[in-house]
């Protein structure tokens, strides 16, 4: 059993810190908030971009897992010093670095995503997620650093709330039996991975070098609509199902002058409005994770959200 350090505790972050906890591992998380210790895990309150304090942290550790991401409206100015610190740390102590990425760097494409497409996304989150990737490759290929990066499509699942297209824009709704306004065409096809998938990953990619050196995409079912994925969770509620409406551009367009993220949205609406399709059969042709049968991942799902709004008024 090894040290991991987990940096970000958001959705992924914690499902891979629970995850490796509950391996064995020691678990040593860093957010700038802090946290509360759970069995197996240690918080840690600190600004990861500081190199030599994450240095100190990470000392001993066999992985650095990168979860960490800036506000979306700040990601130009604030990726570039986080992925500098993280890949410094991970040269300093030997660790080899796990970046969780997504699938931005990509930019549109034709057809489904796999790994060898090359990074021409032109937008700005699209080009600074590409270049956070570029830099850890460049270090590991100069033998400076083993880092290694893993790329989900869109989280779903429990634990996925306000930053999940599937999450706590439409759960509750659809648990009511309201209507639910979405993104783009409710009925383009679209992978949706499931959160834990992305976590077992994390966790198979950290211990296995034969992965590191290169992007892998999480394994994760195949793509369904919106429409399909609210028909499906509402059937598992035994509602009936509730009505999908796309959100009118020109809506859209006067709530983005007062929604930051709105705005920020505009660059990837094109993941929404045609097929956004994962291949991940690179990765399963070597590894061991597979996609969590896509009923189990609903019935998870709607029993996680059931379960807190009982919990919250
Ligand atoms: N949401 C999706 O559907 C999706 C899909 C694919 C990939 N991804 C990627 O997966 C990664 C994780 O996403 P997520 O949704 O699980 O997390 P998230 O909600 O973006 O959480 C951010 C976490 O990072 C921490 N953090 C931010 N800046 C930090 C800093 N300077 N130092 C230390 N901690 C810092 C935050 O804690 P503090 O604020 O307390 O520091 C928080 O715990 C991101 O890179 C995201 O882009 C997301």
């Amino acid at each position: 059993m090894s040290t991991h350090v987990v940096v970000g505790f958001g959705p992924a972050g914690a499902a891979t810190a629970r995850l490796l906890a509950g391996q064995g591992h020691t678990v040593r998380v860093v957010t700038r908030s802090g946290g509360t210790d759970e069995p197996g895990i240690e918080h840690v309150a600190l600004d990861a971009t500081d190199a030599g304090r994450l240095t100190e942290v990470a000392r001993g550790a066999a992985a650095i897992h990168g979860c960490a991401a800036p506000a979306y409206h700040r990601w130009a100015s604030d990726w570039p010093p986080l992925a500098s610190s993280l890949c410094a740390a991970a040269e300093a102590t030997g660790a080899v670095l796990v970046l969780l990425g997504n699938l931005y760097g990509y930019g549109p494409v034709d057809g489904p995503l796999t790994e060898d497409l090359p990074l021409a996304a032109t937008g700005p989150k699209g080009r600074v997620r590409a270049a956070v990737w570029e830099q850890a490759r460049t270090l590991h290929e100069q033998g400076r650093v083993k880092a290694v990066e893993v790329r989900a499509s869109d989280f779903f699942g429990p634990g996925v709330t306000d930053g999940g297209h599937l999450a706590a824009r439409v759960m509750p709704r659809l648990l009511h039996g309201r209507p639910v306004s979405v993104l783009g065409d409710p009925d383009a096809p679209h992978s949706w991975t499931y959160l834990p998938d992305v976590a077992r990953v994390m966790a198979e990619v950290a211990g296995d070098e034969r992965a590191w050196g290169r992007a892998w995409h999480v394994p994760t079912e195949p793509p369904q609509s919106v429409r399909q994925m609210v028909d499906r969770l509402a059937y598992r509620t035994a509602t009936a199902t509730v009505p999908v409406r796309a959100i009118p551009s020109a809506v859209l367009g006067v709530a983005s002058l007062f929604s930051p993220l709105l705005r920020e949205l505009k660059e990837i609406r094109y993941q929404f409005d045609r097929p956004f399709v994962v291949d991940a059969s690179a990765y399963e042709a070597a590894f061991s994770v597979r996609a969590t049968p896509v009923d189990e991942q609903l019935r998870r799902t709607v029993h996680w959200w059931l379960e807190r709004l009982s919990r919250t008024p």
